[in-house]
């Protein structure tokens, strides 16, 4: 079966890049990304590719070749689903926040409702896709609903998972060279087979075949959640080793250095921080701890729950080591933060240590000053109004938002890295010192910058995981 229309149910950090790069790649492919959220789709929209609801680099180049040729954006998801004979479900899998599982489990409405949409309107044989993260097994649900709330037409669905492995900051360039592109389906039937063939094939225009794994659907849900869990695993693992380090006198990049040159460890994802951020890793974590309790596998679970432990003490470590070079107060001191994103290269701060950091120091009554170069001041005030520790007024009140980031560190006591934005090792670190207080402290969170220079400025610095000789 060759794929004509395809259908993208959430057009957010992964379900745009992707379709913009499958549409970009598949001249012949219609590709609609729906969402119910009409200020998002009319973003993607927007005449003015600067104003993209996803910052990633080279997304508007990819969006603009293919955009009103093949690829569009739309609210009608009805209709986009009922044209379509491939659906991608790409929609949010937040933690839960209520009832069972709650803190942990990964939340299904927004799957569910897309399943019973797909069912009502569908007239015709669908290919349904898992893009979205989900707990291992979901697919068997999703197929329950297909197959029993539809339409009363003779509608035949095939359900496969095809789990996204993009990182964001890097998003386009992992779609267009992906390490691996996952296809899990019915193996056991012909019509499972057909099913995966066609979505292969669709990847196939760009991707070499050895490149594209099939395995059962559990396989690859199962894998999503394992290749997350193992790579924060390996952060939390050189955060641990990054206080002792910091105790011990050696330096966790030498460190990282030494034991990434084992081909069998490998260099990458040794970089220690300020603590892992970002959408996934620790969603992904908690519900991969709760699937296996549910299976009263409580040691695996444990073992898992410790790669949130490690981050959750380091970041609060960063936050209280502040505090107390600070001498035991912060305040009413302004500290200026470099970065609010999780990382650099993007504009989403969903788990971004730096609202974990911000709000402890809160806590102590400092003035936290911010200066991200992508991230607005509407999405980093609602990042702390969203942890609930003290009201709206109060979090306006402590945390100004600048757009200049030597406004955010004019007069302030100490500066911290959250983010490795690139542009950071290019200030004049010379001029932001003079216009500090003095003592001028820095935190360097994300082993950015040369330590050693800004010493001899005259800053006071402190860089994670390096011990004093
Ligand atoms: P997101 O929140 O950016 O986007 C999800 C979109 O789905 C939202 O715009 C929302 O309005 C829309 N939506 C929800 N319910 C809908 C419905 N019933 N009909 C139409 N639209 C609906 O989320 P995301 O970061 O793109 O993540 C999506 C999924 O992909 C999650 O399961 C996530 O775990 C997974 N994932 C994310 C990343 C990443 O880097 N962000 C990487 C790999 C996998
Ligand atoms: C992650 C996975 O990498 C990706 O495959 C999956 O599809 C989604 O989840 P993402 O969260 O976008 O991607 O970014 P990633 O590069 O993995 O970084 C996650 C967090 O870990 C960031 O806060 C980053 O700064 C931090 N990190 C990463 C480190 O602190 N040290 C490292 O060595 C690597």
């Amino acid at each position: 079966m060759e794929v004509k229309n395809i259908c993208c149910i959430g057009a957010g950090y992964v379900g745009g890049p992707t379709m913009a790069v499958i549409a970009q790649k598949c001249p012949h492919i219609n590709v609609t990304v729906v969402d119910i959220n009409e200020k998002r789709i009319a973003a993607w929209n927007d005449k003015d590719l600067s104003k993209l609801p996803v910052y990633e680099p080279g997304l508007d180049k990819v969006v603009e070749e293919a955009r009103g040729r093949n690829l569009f954006f739309s609210t009608a998801v009805d209709e986009a689903i009922d044209k379509a004979d491939m659906i991608f479900i790409s929609v949010n899998t937040p933690t839960k926040t209520y009832g069972k599982g709650k803190g942990m489990a990964a939340d299904l409405k927004y799957i569910e409702l897309c399943a019973r949409q797909i069912a009502r309107v569908s007239k015709s044989d669908k290919i349904v896709v898992e893009k979205s993260t989900l707990p291992v097994r979901t697919a068997s649900a999703i197929k329950s609903i297909l197959d029993n709330t539809g339409n009363g037409s003779d509608v035949k669905f095939q359900i496969l998972s095809n789990p996204e492995f993009l990182a964001e900051g890097t998003a386009v360039e992992d779609l267009l060279a992906p390490d691996r592109v996952l296809v899990g389906g019915d193996t056991s039937t012909e019509e499972g087979k057909e099913a995966m063939e066609a979505l292969v094939s669709v990847y196939a225009n760009w991707v070499s075949r050895d490149h594209i794994l099939t395995t059962n659907v559990w396989s690859s849900e199962l894998s999503k959640l394992t290749a997350n869990a193992f790579l924060a695993q390996r952060v939390s693992s050189i955060n641990a080793l990054s206080e002792l380090c910091e105790k011990t006198g050696a330096d966790v990049n030498e460190v990282a250095r030494a034991i990434g040159m084992d081909s069998r460890i490998g260099p990458k994802f040794l970089k220690s921080s300020v603590g892992f951020g970002g959408s996934c890793f620790q969603k992904d974590i908690l519900n991969l701890v709760y699937i296996a309790k549910t299976y009263g596998l409580n040691e695996v679970a444990d073992y898992w729950e410790q790669v949130i432990t490690m981050n959750d003490h380091q970041k609060r470590r960063f936050a209280h080591n502040i505090i107390s070079t600070l001498f035991n107060t912060v305040s009413g001191k302004k500290i200026a933060f470099l970065g609010w994103a999780f990382k650099k290269d993007t504009n989403d701060t969903r788990e971004s240590a730096a609202i974990y950091v911000a709000d402890e120091l809160l806590s102590e009554q400092s003035n936290v000053a911010v200066y991200d170069p992508k991230v607005s001041e509407e999405q980093i005030y609602a990042d702390v109004d969203y942890l609930n520790t003290r009201s709206s007024e109060e979090n306006r009140e402590g945390i100004t938002v600048y757009e200049d980031a030597y406004e955010a560190c004019k007069d302030a006591h100490a500066i911290a890295i959250l983010t490795e934005w690139d542009e950071f090792k290019t200030y004049d670190w010379k001029k932001l010192y003079d216009q500090m207080q003095k003592p001028a402290f820095l935190f360097d969170g994300r082993g950015l910058l040369n330590i050693e220079e800004l010493e001899e400025i005259g800053f006071v610095c402190y860089k994670i995981g390096s011990g004093k000789e």
